[in-house]
Parts: C-alpha cells; structure tokens; sequence
C-alpha cells in the first residue's frame, strides 16, 4: 500500500505536517482515520459538504474533476467556498498530492 503526506490545517489554525494519506482512502477518509472533526454525515457521498476543505493551489490543480453533485453541493456554500474549495471525500488519492496543504473549512 502506498502512502504520501500532507499537511493539514484545522479550523483552530493548528497546522500539522506529515499527515499520512493511504492509497485507499479518499482525503476525507485520510482527515476522519486523524480524527480531524469532520461528521461525513452522509459516508462520502457529496452530499452533506461536512468535509469540505481547501487545497492549495498546485495541489487543487491536480486534484481532478469537480463532478456535477460536488459541484451543486459546492455552490450552496456561498460564504465559505473559495478558488480552492473541495469535498474531501471526492478527493482521491494520488502520489503527486504528496505535500498538499489541506485546510479544513469552517462549519456552517
Ligand atoms: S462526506 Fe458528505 S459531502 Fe463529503
């Protein structure tokens, strides 16, 4: 099983770097198993928005395709979805996520 890093920033602003992110796991899965507080009230079905998060730049980049319910989802956030705005749990592993900087959004 493959593995990367990144390095996540919770909503009190605590920034922690060396997370391990497993090759089976979506970033909400990754964020949860760390036990970030994220409710993934619907298991990762991009319907809650509960684990909504921000990436950095490059690593958004890279994150793959925004898919219609995520982005549906996404649009509802108005205040809170940025350039960078993703639902983790959408977010797939991939090795070039390595040192992604990951910033849980706030709760709404
Ligand atoms: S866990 Fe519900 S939208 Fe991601």
């Amino acid at each position: 099983m493959s593995s990367i890093t990144v390095t996540v920033i919770d909503r009190e602003g605590n920034r922690t770097e060396g997370v391990d992110w497993k090759s089976h796991e979506s970033l909400m899965e990754a964020l949860t198993r760390h036990k970030y507080p994220i409710l993934a009230t619907c298991g990762g079905n991009a319907s809650c928005s509960t684990c909504h998060s921000y990436l950095d730049p490059a690593s958004f980049a890279k994150s793959g395709e925004i898919g219609d319910e995520e982005e549906d989802l996404l649009d509802m956030l108005d205040d809170t979805r940025h350039e960078t705005s993703r639902l983790s749990c959408q977010v797939e592993w991939a090795e070039d996520l390595d040192g992604a900087e990951v910033t849980i959004a706030p709760e709404w």
